[in-house]
């Protein structure tokens, strides 16, 4: 910590349906990421099990950690702490990877950063991005979360939009399953959309213009499934319609929290929705429209991964903040706690 040498974190992921394993350095410095999707396992389902997910978290994420290890040329004795996700996501998968990681920390005497994975996606851009500089507007897209966070510093986020039903991902999901597109939904829809005319159905944009500053896409979902279910447009046309829609209301909710949120360095996306090259390009021009530079990760760091979690463990272990051996699974873990409850049942975060 108070060496001039840059640290190596060793950093793991299993909230959700990919078990990783990744070893970042504080200089920004990716020497190993290690990934497992689950994809075969969750097909049959058309979704994630949650029990499926943590028992593959169990057969392999064992074997990453060492894949990791062996890529970068080092052992547990070159690592300065060991980070992991412990929470929010499925409980089952969270408790396989914080227990991994606190295994090693014991064995290896090395210290422990119980990282939240929401924080994870928050500092992700950093990783790639040198020179993004605090405070800066997120708007985090995932499966789990859909979110605009004002990013004060590591450990500060100020939180001014949340959805208050569906994440975005969620929306993206269950409209790939409605087409008959399987899972996993998002990248199949935004295929799907490719050969579509997103014009071809005016979908309604839940809470655009609205003076409350949140996301709601439930609304839009049941318009999805009564469109699948009239049978009158295809495939393409009911999901480029439907990315559109997403998108509107991603431009207007950024659009108000960039109002209300002034001084901020730059318009940044994260998370697994953030992969949708339509929600890039959209955002790239409102970015630009405000004066504001856009910044977005690579693809491959947008979705779930350990890098990021590494990442985010690097800059926590070099601001002292370090994690006890009894540091908790937390199934739900919200980035800024003082953030006022959304009204709606089933509130993510
Ligand atoms: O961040 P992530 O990998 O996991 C969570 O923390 O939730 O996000 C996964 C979500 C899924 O809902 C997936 O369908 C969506 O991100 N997603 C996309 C795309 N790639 C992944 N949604 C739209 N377009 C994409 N290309
Ligand atoms: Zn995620």
């Amino acid at each position: 910590m108070a060496s001039n040498r840059p640290s190596l974190i060793l950093g793991l992921e299993s909230s959700c349906d990919e078990s990783a394993a990744s070893l970042v350095t504080s200089d920004r410095r990716i020497l190993a990421h290690k990934l497992a999707g689950q994809e075969d396992a969750h097909r049959p389902f058309g979704g994630v099990v949650p029990e499926i997910a943590a028992r593959a978290h169990v057969e392999t994420l064992p074997g990453l950690v060492e894949a990791a290890l062996a890529e970068a040329g080092v052992t547990l004795d070159d690592v300065d702490a060991i980070a992991a996700t412990a929470g929010p996501g499925l409980i089952g998968g969270v408790l396989v990877g914080l227990v991994t990681a606190k295994g090693l920390a014991l064995a290896s005497g090395k210290p422990l950063v119980a990282v939240n994975h929401l924080e994870g996606h928050a500092l992700s851009p950093m990783l790639t991005a040198p020179d993004l500089a605090f405070p800066y507007l997120l708007l985090l897209v995932s499966g789990g979360h859909c979110q605009l966070l004002r990013v004060e510093g590591v450990g500060q986020y100020r939180r001014l939009a949340t959805t208050i039903d569906d994440a975005a991902g969620e929306a993206f999901d269950k409209t790939a399953k409605l087409l008959g597109l399987g899972y996993p939904g998002g990248p199949a829809v935004e295929r799907a959309a490719l050969g579509g005319d997103p014009q071809a159905i005016r979908f309604p944009r839940p809470l655009v213009g609205s003076a409350e500053p949140h996301f709601s896409f439930a609304g839009l979902k049941s318009a999805v499934l009564r469109a699948v279910e009239a049978g009158s447009h295809s495939t393409a046309d009911i999901a480029a319609s439907f990315q559109q829609a997403v998108v509107d209301c991603f431009l207007d909710r950024t659009q108000r929290a960039l109002a209300a949120s002034p001084g901020v360095t730059a318009l940044v996306v994260a998370g697994g929705v953030a992969a949708n090259q339509q929600v890039r390009g959209a955002l790239t021009g409102l970015a630009s429209a405000h004066g504001l530079p856009f910044v977005a990760p690579p693809l491959w760091l947008c979705t779930d991964n350990a890098a990021m979690i590494a990442w985010a463990g690097a800059l926590r272990f070099e601001a002292g903040l370090i994690d006890g051996l009894d540091a908790p699974a937390r199934a739900r873990w919200p980035l800024d706690p003082e953030a006022e409850k959304a009204r709606g049942a089933g509130v993510k975060a």
